[in-house]
């Protein structure tokens, strides 16, 4: 009887009513993880104000059921589609910075936390802050909002981020000395309110979109370590990385180890996607950037592929201004390559092939021109990367401040309706 029943089904048959039995299972899988959730963040939340203390985030079962409810369950999974170069009804969009400065709840959010930093560690403001653009457009996907210089300032290097001056560094890294001084950093202790953010934002996104987890490279968070801050010459850690190769490398391998366990830990607490954002690999020559970017960015990967606990997540590298190094940046072994607004995709599409998914890639500026401007370049980027799957769609770049929220909604919504897939 069984064998018969087996013989008149296709293995495609067998394959979907697989699905919709583990699918129904799942409903009630799912009704009573996210109620045993709330109780517990409703217990923690009466605790935390009854000692007035901090929520007590490290909770076994959020983490638990974090982990349980991955990526398998999520309601719009276009993103995680498009990275795995899987067919999409339509193209997923996300945007570079999509948490900031450009929304007037985000600057309300921030002045009544006093200061950037501030948001950052309050894992219920930076949950809270990450949901605001979510809550205005039909975003394929969160980000978590943070900043790549939490690992920075857990090396102790008194970070500080004010409006107009961007971020400074007390106590920069100048010598073999300062290299070798630097500790070790305990990634749950220092870095816990990211991954308290995470779990938070996990529950509160409710498995509608996934959230996306990131670090900078450690080319990029060198650039700020040496140098104190934001630089144009990169006087420093250039004549670091030529003068004392031996002493930037060590610094190198330092902060390497730092983001790997960084983006584990976050991938553990519940990140569903993984970003390296490398923005100052393109101010290196092609042997400089082989050697001191793209070498530890290729470490990253290997070891989040080569650990059975994250080896699922999909890993993007986007290096700002890396346009000629795409065939090299797509044998590291990620899943997905972010491109900037000097890139064509089409081209892109042709040197990387089939290996990695793209992201991007529109002109930010492009946000200040009208509507009707917006919609015709969003259709240019969605047929420049042309038929097949494989695209996110994104900005080349960060959002910029000045931009009218209301443009990002046309572009949204532009980029649904013009890849609509028939
Ligand atoms: O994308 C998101 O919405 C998530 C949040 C996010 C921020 N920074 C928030 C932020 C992410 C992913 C970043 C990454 C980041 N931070 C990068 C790599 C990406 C890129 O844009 O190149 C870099 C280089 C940084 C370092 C950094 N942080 C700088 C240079 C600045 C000052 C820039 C500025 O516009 O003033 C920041 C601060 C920062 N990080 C802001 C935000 C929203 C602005 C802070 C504020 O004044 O409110």
């Amino acid at each position: 009887m069984r064998r018969s029943l087996i013989q008149r089904f296709s293995a495609d048959d067998l394959m979907s009513s697989l699905e919709k039995m583990c699918f129904a299972k799942l409903i009630p899988i799912v009704v009573i993880s996210f109620m045993i959730d709330v109780f517990y963040l409703n217990v923690e939340l009466w605790f935390a104000r009854l000692f007035s203390c901090r929520i007590f985030t490290v909770d076994a079962v959020i983490v638990w059921h974090s982990s349980q409810l991955s990526m398998h369950i999520i309601m719009n999974d276009r993103l995680i589609k498009a990275l795995r170069r899987q067919p999409v009804d339509c193209t997923p969009i996300w945007i570079m910075r999509q948490a900031g400065r450009y929304l007037p709840e985000y600057r309300q959010a921030r002045a009544k936390a006093g200061d950037f930093l501030t948001l950052c560690k309050t894992p219920e403001l930076a949950c809270e802050v990450t949901l605001q653009p979510i809550r205005r457009f039909d975003l394929d996907a969160a980000i978590l909002f943070s900043d790549i210089l939490t690992i920075p300032d857990a090396f102790g290097l008194g970070l500080s981020i004010n409006e107009g001056v961007g971020p400074k560094f007390e106590h920069p890294l100048r010598n073999k000395d300062d290299v070798e001084r630097l500790p070790e950093i305990d990634i749950d202790a220092q870095l816990g309110y990211v991954m308290d953010a995470i779990r938070l934002t996990r529950i509160a996104l409710a498995n509608k979109i996934p959230l996306i987890g990131f670090s900078g490279s450690p080319w990029t968070l060198a650039t700020y370590m040496v140098e104190g801050g934001g630089s144009k010459e990169y006087r420093y850690v250039k004549g670091m990385m030529h003068d004392q190769p031996a002493v930037a490398h060590k610094l190198l391998r330092k902060i390497t180890e730092a983001v790997i366990g960084c983006l584990k830990s976050q991938a553990n607490a519940g990140a569903q996607a993984l970003m390296v954002f490398d923005t100052w690999g393109g101010v290196l020559t092609t042997p400089d950037y082989d050697n001191f970017s793209l070498n530890y960015m290729a470490q990253i990967v290997s070891a989040i592929k080569s650990d059975p606990n994250t080896a699922d997540i999909p890993i993007t590298l986007f290096t700002k201004g890396g346009g000629h190094w795409l065939e090299k940046i797509a044998d590291s072994g990620c899943d997905a390559i972010g491109l900037d607004w000097t890139m064509s995709m089409s081209v892109a599409r042709q040197r990387v092939g089939q290996k990695v998914a793209l992201q991007g890639n529109m002109d930010p500026a492009v946000l200040y021109a009208s509507s009707e401007k917006v919609e015709q370049e969003a259709k240019r980027v969605l047929d420049d990367f042309g038929d097949g799957d494989g695209h996110i769609f994104n900005l080349g770049h960060g959002i910029h401040p000045a931009i009218d929220p209301d443009r990002v909604a046309t572009l949204v919504d532009a980029v649904h309706r013009e890849s609509k897939r028939t």
